[in-house]
């Protein structure tokens, strides 16, 4: 079994897939880190040096190879926040995984990104004055996606990550 965790940029999907995969007693992969290890090169830089279509080209790819090939009992794996754009990739999650979108409002979402901003390249280039709007044009392109291949929505506002994880399970 695959459980796959998605929802936007700075909800806490790797953290969640952290413990849950420690009080599940099984592995989790970080879909951004698999990709980075691949490549042989940061999310950042292949976003900079082979550009956006490139990254959504081998983000695909190696979801599939994930999704297609892991052989283990149970798995926790994390989307990057634009893994469901495509209507493929959220088919194949829908399909061969449980996935839950872990949902936050767009004033938590917001406050969080705030914070590290330069090494996310979908939205470092964005001035503090338009990031209210850009930030929700962008929630906005990803949350069908998320939607429409959640077995489960969990929403994240105002809990604690023991709290999450334990309706998380609850859910399974
Ligand atoms: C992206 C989200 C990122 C990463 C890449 C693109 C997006 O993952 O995959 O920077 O388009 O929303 P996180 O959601 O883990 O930050």
């Amino acid at each position: 079994m695959i459980i796959t965790l998605t929802g936007f940029m700075g909800v806490g999907k790797s953290t969640v897939s952290e413990m849950l995969s420690r009080l599940l007693l099984c592995n989790h992969i970080d879909l951004d880190k698999y990709i980075e290890n691949k490549e042989l090169m940061s999310i950042n830089d292949i976003f900079e040096k082979k550009g956006e279509s490139y990254f959504r080209e081998i983000e695909s790819k190696y979801l599939f190879d994930i999704l297609e090939t892991l052989q283990e009992k149970m798995v926790i794996l994390s989307l990057g926040g634009g893994a469901l754009l495509s209507a493929v990739n959220q088919e194949a999650v829908k399909n061969k995984s449980i996935c839950v979108y872990l949902r936050a409002k767009h004033s938590t979402l917001a406050e969080r990104l705030k914070k590290g901003k330069k090494h996310r390249p979908v939205i470092k280039e964005i001035s503090d004055n338009e990031e209210e709007v850009k930030l929700k044009e962008l929630f906005q392109a990803r949350e069908e996606g998320y939607i429409k291949s959640a077995s489960f929505i969990v929403d994240v506002d105002d809990k604690g990550l023991r709290q999450i994880v334990d309706e998380i399970i609850a859910l399974l």
